[in-house]
């Protein structure tokens, strides 16, 4: 019986770092590397680059049925799944009475209502000592106007990994989520800057995927249920605990109107 690991989002930024730490980490420990996303030429790029055999799943997460592939893949090879990390996911910085219906759906069909799915078709494959990972956001600590589904998609995800993780305890099966603050990746191309979102988001920094993934598999080796990845991200944790939301809100509120990139860039290039 062979060892797999499974990454969703695998094409680009975090989950493409995924592939290669476990790649470089788990060798050995895995046989081959599934990896889901709709760019099927991105993911073919990625063979030939990794130790362990890649396998390719192209499949849009918020379409029914694409992943019929995948599932009677799991049901004929029956593998054991070590590791399984839930990154496709997608956010859009708009309002909502700016944004379409479809948009707003499509973020919680792939944010959430795809992870959801993965883990339960994926669960009867894991075994003692298997780790579930599961990218959330700092957007996941508060309600964020401006970003509205988006955060409240990934709350669902920290909310929904850390019960998960509970009820798995007697297996010895860990889910972490992952809530990292702005990453360099190509969320941003997607997400825009409509409702000034993005200036509260850089205010608190960005980090690389290499650090958000070395994290994460190091806090999911040591079967942590919540993996935050930077100084900022814990302040912004520990903020939302002590601060009523509306003041929060605030915060955001001051962060949208008063942050200038142009000052920031020039203090990040001194
Ligand atoms: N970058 C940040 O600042 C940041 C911060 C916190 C959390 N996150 C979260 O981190 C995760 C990864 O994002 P990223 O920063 O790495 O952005 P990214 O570079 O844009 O990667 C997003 C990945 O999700 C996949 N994806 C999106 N929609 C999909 C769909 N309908 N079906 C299948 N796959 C889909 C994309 O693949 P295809 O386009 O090939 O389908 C891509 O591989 C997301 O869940 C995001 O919410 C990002």
């Amino acid at each position: 019986m062979k060892n797999i690991a499974i990454i969703t989002g695998a094409s680009s930024g975090i989950g493409k770092e995924f592939v290669r730490q476990i790649d470089g980490g788990y060798v050995g420990k895995v046989d081959e590397i599934w990896v889901i996303a709709r760019n099927s030429e991105k993911l073919e790029a990625l063979k030939g680059n990794t130790f362990s055999k890649l396998r390719v799943f192209s499949a849009d997460l918020a379409i029914e049925d694409e992943l019929s592939d995948f599932l009677t893949a799991l049901k004929e090879e029956n593998p054991r799944v070590q590791v399984l990390v839930n990154s496709a996911g997608w956010g859009k910085f708009s309002d909502v009475s700016n944004s379409s219906l479809a948009e707003l759906e499509n973020m919680v069909d792939v944010n959430v209502q795809a992870l959801v799915e993965m883990c339960y078709q994926v669960l009867p494959y894991l075994v003692r000592g298997s780790k579930i990972i599961n990218i959330s956001s700092s957007a996941a600590f508060m309600p964020l106007p401006g970003s509205a589904v988006y955060a409240a998609s990934k709350a669902f995800v920290l909310s929904f990994s850390r019960a998960l993780n509970h009820e798995l305890k007697d297996v010895d099966i860990t889910v972490t989520a992952v809530c990292p603050t702005g990453v360099r990746t190509n969320f941003f191309n997607k997400a825009g800057n409509q409702s000034g979102v993005k200036n509260i988001v850089d205010s608190f920094g960005i980090t690389d995927a290499f650090t958000v993934v070395r994290e994460a598999l190091e806090d999911a080796e040591q079967g942590k249920d919540l993996s935050i990845p930077t100084l900022s991200g814990w302040l912004m944790y520990y903020s939302s605990k002590l601060l009523p939301y509306q003041a929060m809100m605030a915060i955001q509120d001051y962060l949208k109107n008063n942050y200038s990139e142009e000052e920031n860039t020039s203090a990040a290039q001194a």
